[in-house]
């Protein structure tokens, strides 16, 4: 038996990928005209991107294959599409930072954001279809159910901003939607890529479920807890936006007297006063929520591990369970 991948090989084997993948996107977006068409597309894909999805199907491809190379194009898609969905997130969220820049449409304007979003949409495709497969209508069935399932976790996400009866369950429902779904496809499409087995791709699936749903609650810890400067985005977006993530949900139920009557005034006013962000961070660490966190995130991870056992390439399912917990612990 050969022995088990360490988290410095992970780690190496992540830099390299990035690498890797930093470059052909850069080849993506050659054309140059209409330069509001072209540019935000070549902005936001030249921006911090941590790459987690496109290393993810390209470790998917070498955990049922023993290689990748065929799955570049589709990891490549799979980035595409995610940053379109950036982009229109950005709107919606009415965000004006992304990867510590404006965001397009502060950095251009809304229509030109729409459409450059929607042209990706295009492009991501034919990046996927690039995979020499005989299994082309299996990866855009993948694309197709991702795209509309991330709608629908929009939608959602929306409308539990207005709605004042939104449960945990609600909350994990809506980001499974809106972010698991994603990271579940970029695994099965990296599975279908590499020709694995109706057995192996649901096993890559049920990881990414789980990896995708921690990775969501992750990034909504991030959004107020992240250092200085380290998620990029404006600190307390979701606080100020009144989004109904599960550190408002449960702080909700955790803290007492005036503190948890700001949290319920945040709660029925839909949002509140960027003023008030450094108040709710404290709140969090004060009330316990933060380590109810961390289990929950190390709870789905853990899910997440166990699926791994129907994997053929013990090298490839090292990988994938090395990069389950550098996600886990990661403050980027
Ligand atoms: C941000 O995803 C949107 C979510 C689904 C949380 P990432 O945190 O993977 O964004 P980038 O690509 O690294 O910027
Ligand atoms: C992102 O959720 C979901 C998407 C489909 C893009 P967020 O709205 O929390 O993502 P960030 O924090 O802006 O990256
Ligand atoms: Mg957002
Ligand atoms: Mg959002
Ligand atoms: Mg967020």
């Amino acid at each position: 038996m050969s022995s088990p991948i360490t988290q410095a090989q992970v780690e190496s084997k992540y830099r390299q990928y990035h690498a890797k993948i930093n470059e052909a996107l850069a080849a993506c977006f050659p054309k140059e005209k209409p330069a509001t068409l072209y540019d935000p597309a070549r902005y936001i894909l030249e921006g911090k991107g941590k790459r987690i999805r496109p290393f993810l199907t390209l470790l998917a491809a070498e955990a049922v294959s023993g290689k990748s190379d065929n799955a570049l194009g589709v990891a490549l898609g799979i980035e595409v599409l995610h940053n379109f969905t950036l982009m229109h997130d950005d709107i919606m969220d009415q965000a004006d930072l992304r990867h510590g820049r404006p965001t397009v449409h502060k950095q251009w304007n809304v229509n030109a954001a729409i459409l450059s979003g929607d042209m990706m949409i295009a492009y991501a495709y034919e990046l996927a279809l690039k995979a020499i497969s005989s299994r082309h209508a299996e990866i855009i069935h993948i694309f197709n159910d991702a795209n509309i399932t991330i709608c629908e976790g929009q939608a959602l996400d929306m409308e539990l901003e207005q709605r004042k009866d939104v449960t945990i369950a609600d909350y994990l429902d809506m980001i499974s939607k809106k972010t698991g779904r994603l990271i579940s496809a970029a695994l099965e499409a990296g599975g279908v890529a590499g020709d694995g087995t109706p057995e192996q791709i649901a096993a890559l699936v049920t990881f990414g479920e789980k990896i995708g749903r921690a990775f969501q609650i992750q990034d909504d810890y991030l959004d107020i807890m992240a250092g200085d400067g380290k998620s990029g985005k404006v600190p307390g977006g979701d606080v100020i936006n009144g989004k109904k993530t599960w550190l408002l949900l449960r702080s909700l139920e955790l803290a007492e007297g005036a503190d948890r009557e700001l949290l319920q005034s945040i709660f029925d006013n839909n949002g509140t006063s960027p003023d008030n962000v450094p108040a709710v961070k404290a709140i969090f660490e004060k009330c316990g929520v933060l380590n109810e966190t961390r289990a929950k995130i190390n709870e789905d991870t853990e899910a997440a591990l166990a699926a791994l056992d129907a994997l053929p390439f013990e090298e490839g399912r090292g990988y994938l369970r090395g990069f389950a917990n550098i996600l886990m612990k990661r403050d980027f």
